[in-house]
């Protein structure tokens, strides 16, 4: 009765690496479309696109696929989980219609709407003359100007004042990238406030939260630089405890989910809530319709009960007879490794050395967020190139934060290429939060872990 499970993990990232891992250890046979050379050593890579839905389709068919997992928000969005379920193929992830949620900030806006859910005011326009319009009538506040659509997190300004915001729809409308994504143009009051990550699985019905974590997404140490994917993450997160997440998935993710359902695009699949922590309580900045990246391999190191179980049950809407999943008690701290000139245009092709070394450090997995191989056929060991703007994932366990972090970073010492750079301060928001939280309790002795960061 044991045979292996096949399962097709769609994607190329850390996100798909960290997934494509946690499969093998629930004792799937794991093929990657098209992987990176993480992948590779885990996994069988398949060289087709995550965008290329009909060979995708193909694939799962000719090597009897029985669960395909799509990491990456353009394939949801462009219909793959709605054509793999036309040819009788299971796969995780929403259809495409629900994918809307991340792919429509103003179809986002309206199902936050029906729930009730909180959210930054907004208003929605149709052009860049009326947005403009509206910014010269009204008082001039600090706002956030956003397209409409994907634009792979370049499409969000967050503005000081009148002047920014102009800018920033000047740019919508000015800019061949974003014409697509600047069909509808939203301009929102800017929130302030703490941003944390708050993801959940949910089969449409049933919700399974996970543990709450914080993303790093300027590019520089203290929140400085332009906008990235993501440079860190860690998890949990102590902005966050029990009470609140309860409160979160009470008053954000069930009542998104139900208007979901009510709206007829039942959202089945991960639900990730991008929220802001205000003085009035947790609101929505943004719904994705996947794993964040690199929020999944921050979480899936956690991770003890079986991942596949749960991909499986959201797919067969089942979810409510699995039970909660069990996390391991240490912290993580994942550090991305970026190629130089990220997030502008980079150098891909630049030899990383150093990662069994890495890999070699208590408590790390390096995830591959974007390698190949180089050809090389007198070495014994195929080279391991660079092949994009966030290359490696590194990622560490560890008994507090404090350790996680030091654990992360002992491991990003070891790698190396020329450019390779990564910002020294994830998990520091958390460390500080800690120690706020440990003074306000009264408690005059500083933790161990707490002494490690401040060293
Ligand atoms: P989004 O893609 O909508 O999550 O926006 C990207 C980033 O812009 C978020 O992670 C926030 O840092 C910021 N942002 C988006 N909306 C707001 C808002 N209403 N107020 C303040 N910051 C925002
Ligand atoms: N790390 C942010 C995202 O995956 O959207």
């Amino acid at each position: 009765m044991t045979t292996s499970r096949r399962v097709l993990v769609v994607g190329s990232g850390g996100r798909e690496h960290a997934i494509a891992w946690k499969l093998v250890q629930d004792g799937a046979e794991v093929l990657c479309a098209p992987g990176n050379a993480g992948t590779a050593a885990i996994a069988e890579n398949v060289s087709v696109s995550a965008t290329d839905i009909p060979a995708l389709v193909e694939l799962a068919r000719s090597r009897g696929v029985d669960l395909t997992v799509v990491g990456p928000e353009a394939p949801l969005v462009a219909g793959l989980v709605d054509a793999f379920r036309a040819a009788g193929l299971r796969a995780f992830g929403p259809t495409a219609a629900a994918a809307q949620l991340e792919g429509s900030k103003i179809f986002c806006k309206q199902i936050l709407h029906r729930g009730d859910v909180p959210t930054a005011m907004f208003r929605e326009f149709r052009s860049a003359a009326q947005a403009r319009e509206y910014l010269e009538a009204r008082e001039d506040a600090p706002v956030v100007v956003k397209a409409d659509g994907l634009a792979a997190g370049k499409g969000v300004f967050v503005c000081a004042d009148r002047a920014e915001a102009l800018e920033a729809v000047a740019t919508l409308a000015g800019d061949p990238q974003f014409t697509a994504a600047a069909k509808g143009i939203l301009i929102e009051e800017r929130l302030d406030g703490i941003e944390v990550s708050v993801l959940a699985i949910t089969d449409g019905r049933t919700i399974v939260t996970l543990p709450p974590l914080q993303d790093h997404k300027a590019a520089h140490d203290g929140d400085t630089g332009p906008n990235t994917g993501g440079m860190g993450a860690y998890c949990p997160t102590p902005f966050v405890d029990a009470e609140l997440l309860a409160d979160i998935e009470a008053r954000i993710l069930v009542p998104t989910v139900h208007a979901m359902r009510r709206s007829k695009v039942p959202f089945h699949g991960v639900l990730y809530a991008g929220l802001m922590l205000t003085s009035q309580g947790p609101k929505v900045l943004e719904f994705n319709a996947r794993f964040g990246d690199p929020e999944c391999e921050a979480l899936l190191v956690r991770l003890e009960s079986s991942l596949l179980e749960l991909l499986d049950a959201t797919v067969d809407r089942t979810l409510d007879a699995v039970a909660q999943p069990r996390w391991r008690d240490e912290a993580s701290v994942t550090v991305v490794m970026a190629a130089e000139g990220y997030p502008g245009s980079v150098e891909r092709g630049r030899r990383i050395t150093g990662l069994a070394a890495a890999a070699a450090v208590p408590g790390v997995q390096v995830f591959h967020a974007a390698t190949t191989f180089g050809d090389a056929a007198e070495a014994a060991e195929k080279p391991v190139l660079a092949d994009g703007g966030r290359v490696l994932a590194v990622t560490a366990l560890g008994p507090s934060l404090a350790r996680a972090k030091l654990q992360a970073y002992t491991a990003v010492k070891e790698i190396r290429w020329p450019g390779a750079w990564c910002r020294k301060d994830i998990s520091d928001k958390g460390l500080r939060q800690e120690r706020a939280l440990l003074a306000a309790a009264g408690d005059a002795t500083e933790p161990a872990s707490a002494q490690e960061a401040a060293s």
